[in-house]
């Protein structure tokens, strides 16, 4: 039998400690990117709960970039980039939102895709919602309906959820 993406995900994620600073176990899921099964799983499995329901698919800066790609080519759409701030070339809308220290802005250029466009956003990490939270504002600004967002981790003890309003979250692992 295939082995579910969740138990593939744990499989290879590696946890590495006291990264980027003391007492944060940190998640990396680079090795679930590099496995070619493993990608193609959770893509795939981002994708499912909202097929036909999305024109587009958004990756955030930057691991979302890799998912985002993927997940538009599977679906036959196209991709846009929600970047950090001074990245984006063009006239963009920005949103700035709170980190632990300080805050940071994430932009999204005005005219990649025409409002009424129904995008589905991907990132890799789903901790605070500040950045999913961010984008949401990004595309409501542009007359852009989210459609989902979807992450590879949810990390709940940080309520991130909550702050996405009433959309569909899918997560594929939670800790
Ligand atoms: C990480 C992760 C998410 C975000 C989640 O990105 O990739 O984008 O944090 O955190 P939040 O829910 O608390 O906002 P990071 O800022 O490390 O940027 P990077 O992907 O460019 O390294």
């Amino acid at each position: 039998a295939r082995e579910p993406v969740d138990e593939l995900i744990n499989r290879l994620l590696v946890t590495v400690e006291d990264f980027p600073e003391p007492g944060i176990h940190f998640k990396d899921l680079t090795p679930v990117f590099a496995d070619g099964r493993a990608l193609r799983a959770v893509v795939d499995a981002l994708v499912e709960p909202f097929a036909g329901s999305f024109d587009a698919v958004a990756g955030v800066e930057a691991r979302g970039f890799l998912l985002a790609a993927a997940a538009a080519y599977a679906s036959g759409t196209g991709v846009v980039t929600v970047r950090k701030a001074g990245k984006l070339p063009r006239q963009t809308y920005s949103a700035e939102f709170e980190l632990e220290y300080g805050t940071a802005t994430l932009e999204l250029h005005t005219d990649d895709l025409p409002p009424g466009s129904r995008v589905l956003v991907l990132d890799d990490v789903l901790a605070t919602g500040g950045t999913l939270s961010a984008a949401a504002e990004l595309f409501g600004r542009a007359g852009i309906t989210v459609a989902g967002f979807g992450v590879v981790l949810e990390l709940t003890e940080l309520r991130g959820r909550r702050r996405l309003g009433g959309h569909r979250v899918r997560s594929l692992i939670r800790t």
